[in-house]
Order: structure tokens, then sequence, then C-alpha cells
């Protein structure tokens, strides 16, 4: 039966169900299920200690201000503080390229907000990242995909999606969400060529590109956008929106990401957050400013590099011994998540099912398809859980996969 506040509901939020997909991960948060399913950073290495002594320090020095409102923009010093730390990545620009955003999440919605007219093409990697087709959904947008392989956005295939018009490009270069893949460095320059041929300007989503456990470190395709443009130029006036975010280098918990655009996009982004939250808190700017200060944010990304590679290797050697012929997965040099690709006649959606009755848990890949499609891909994180857990949680998967292909288990 429908309630009073059903029909009321703007038309904008039929198109944004919570999927079955939401409902069957629900079960993961047992306890003593081995969860490969969030994309959680790993609580052990939260700086907990390091964030109660900034916390104390910013109500003892300057409390007043840490409790007040603040400038949608953001914290200027913390803003100068990522110039900074962006600069040594080769991406120049000064803080009027700069907007401190409620987490990534927050700016993909406000770029929904600022950009996307009902039935406004974008065009997205095909998988590619849930939670900004879940955020893009209540502007209205459609979707034109270009498919992935194992150097990313297939860059032959993207001039004739560019035929079609789109609004803007979305792509995760750096160990992408949900594959782990990373975009070669001749894609990269071929993509930005292609977009600026066709005068469509590129989003950049990258909250994963400083943790690379392995390979070289490739320029960012706004650093690579930047090299185009006039030397003399501090400010950035290019094609490329840049998304990062605290998340996964300090905390998720503290909410607190950055957008670097140029100048015009920041006005309108500014706008668009105060309508949404006036700004992003103040407090815990003050005190990630504090954190991050003195290199401790360097020191932080090694360790968590160390910890996070470590399980990486560990799981690829499980499921090189659990899982059965037939069953292929990404090997990511960095980031969170790996992505297999089961036998074509298995649903993983149906393998979570009998994977969630063994207690162990992984996101099945569907629903990153915003076409449709890779009913038999899984994606699954490796952050969260210990290598022990790793082991054991990979050995139940590859059990519940042998039954389900009728393969007999390898000894
Ligand atoms: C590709 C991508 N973009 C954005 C986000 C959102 O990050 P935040 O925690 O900064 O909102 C995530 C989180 O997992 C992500 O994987």
């Amino acid at each position: 039966m429908q309630t009073p506040w059903e029909h009321r509901f703007a038309q904008r939020t039929q198109r944004m169900g919570s999927s079955a997909i939401r409902e069957l991960l629900k079960l993961t948060e047992q306890p003593d299920i081995i969860s490969f399913a969030g994309g959680m950073p790993a609580p052990e290495v939260f700086p907990v200690d390091e964030f109660r002594e900034a916390c104390d320090r910013v109500l003892r020095e300057q409390g007043s201000k840490a409790l007040q409102y603040g400038a949608t923009e953001g914290h200027l010093p913390l803003r100068e503080q990522i110039v900074r730390h962006t600069a040594r990545y080769g991406i120049e620009v000064t803080p009027e390229n700069l907007l401190l955003t409620s987490g990534s999440q927050q700016a993909l919605d406000l770029l929904g907000k600022i950009l996307i007219n009902p039935g406004d093409r974008i065009l997205v990697e095909s998988p590619t990242y849930l939670g900004a087709l879940q955020a893009w959904a209540a502007y209205g947008a459609e979707y034109v995909t270009v498919p992935m392989d194992e150097h990313g956005m297939v860059t032959e295939a993207l001039e004739n999606a560019l035929r079609s018009g789109p609004k803007f490009i979305y792509v995760l270069p750096n160990f992408q969400n949900p594959t782990g893949v990373t975009l070669s460095l001749e894609r990269r320059q071929k993509l930005l060529e292609l977009a600026d041929r066709y005068g469509v300007p590129i989003v950049e989503d990258d909250p994963y590109g400083q943790l690379r456990y392995e390979g070289e470190h490739l320029p960012s395709v706004v650093h690579l956008d930047g090299q185009y443009r006039d030397s003399c130029e501090t400010c950035y006036r290019g094609n490329v929106i840049y998304l990062s975010t605290f998340s996964k280098i300090m905390a998720p918990g503290i909410r607190l990401a950055w957008v670097i655009a140029p100048p015009e996009v920041i006005r309108k982004l500014v706008q668009a957050k105060q309508g949404a939250d006036l700004h992003t808190s103040t407090f815990n700017q003050l005190v990630a400013y504090e954190v991050s200060r003195g290199g401790f944010l360097d020191r932080h990304i090694k360790k968590i590099r160390d910890v996070y590679g470590e399980r990486r290797d560990v799981m690829l050697a499980a499921m090189d011994g659990y899982f059965p012929p037939g069953v292929e997965w990404t090997h990511p040099e960095g980031g969170l998540f790996l992505w297999a690709t089961l036998p074509e006649n298995l649903n993983s959606a149906e393998v979570l099912k009998v994977a969630i009755q063994q207690k162990v848990a992984f996101v099945p890949g569907a629903p990153f398809f915003p076409q449709g499609g890779g009913h038999n891909t899984m994606r699954i994180n490796f952050s969260m859980a210990s290598p022990e857990k790793i082991r054991e949680g990979i050995s139940r998967l590859g059990r519940v996969i042998y039954e389900m292909t009728g393969e007999s288990i390898a000894i």
C-alpha cells in the first residue's frame, strides 16, 4: 500500500532505487562472514593516535575557529597543502583551482548538479564506479559506454562513442573501481587527444593513485593536460576536472576530499555546494591539516602501501591455488580491488548466495555495467581482511566456485 508520502516524491527519485544486491550485501555484515565486498580501508591502519593528538591541539589552539562555520571553498591552509602535495605529482595548480568537498562522492553529486540535464549522455568505462552511476541517476543521466581491457578504457572504441555527443567523459585511470586495472600512458594521451578533438571535457576520478604496490607512477590525465597548456600559467584552465580524497590515504570517516578544476568550474561548484551543505566540516578540515603536516601523510601512505601490497599478493597467490581453471582475474598494480571473471554459464549473484552460506562475500559485477552485462563477473576487495582471513576466504570461495562449475577440486 502507498503511504501518503510516496506520491509526493519528486520524479527524479524514481531512478534512485536500492538494488537487490545491496539487500544481499546487508547479509555480509554478519560478524562471522569474511567479506571481500566493501571498498573499505583496513581499520588497523587508521592513524587513531595522530587524530587524538590533532583533535586536542586544534581544540586547544583554534577551538573557536574549528567549531565555527567556514568558507565553502575550504580551509585555505589545507587547500595550500593539497596544492603542494599534488605539485609533487606534477599537477600544477593554485588554491583558486581547488574546492574541498565532503568526500569525492559529494564532488560527483555536485558535478551532476552543475553539468547534467535530463537525457544528457555521459561517456563511462564499462564497468565503472557504481557510486557515480547512482549519483547521476537522479539528474537523469544516460550513458554511452566504452569497454575495458587489461590496459583500461579501450581507446580504439572511444572515437565512435564520442560521436554520440557526450556531455563529459568519466574515467578512473588508476587501479579502477571495480576492476583494479590501470589506464596505460599511451591511452591516457590518446584519451586527451580525442577529448580535445571532439571538445568533450574529462572528469578524472583518482582516489587510489597514491596506493601503488608495483610499477612506476603514471602521470594523471590532468597533469598531461596541463602540459599541453601555456607553461607560464600557474592557474589550471584546461579540459579536465580531477577528483581525489583523504578516504583511502587517511580515513573515510572524516568525509574529506578535493576537486581540481578551472576557476569557473570551481565557482559554479561552490554555488552548488552552498545549497548542499554550506561547507565541509571545519573541525575535520583543521584536524586533517594537523594530522597531515610535517611529512606524516607520506610516512602513512608508505605504511598503507606495505600492508595492502602484502594483502594483494596473498590474495593473488590464494586465487592461483584455490580457484578452478576457467576463472580469470586481474592483477592490479595498486588500489583496493581485483576483478574476477567466471565461466559464462555462471551467474555471480547466484554464486554470492551460496558463498554467503559458506560465510564469504564479494560484490557481483553486473551493477557496475550501466548498460547490462557482466553477469559472470565479481569485484573482490583485498584491503580489509587480514592475510589469514584472505587465505581462508578465498579457499571457501574457491570451493563454492568449484562446486558450481562442476569441476572436481584440485588437490
Ligand atoms: C572511484 C571512486 N570515487 C569516489 C569514491 C568516494 O570516495 P569518498 O569516500 O571520498 O566519498 C570512491 C569510494 O570508494 C571510489 O572508489
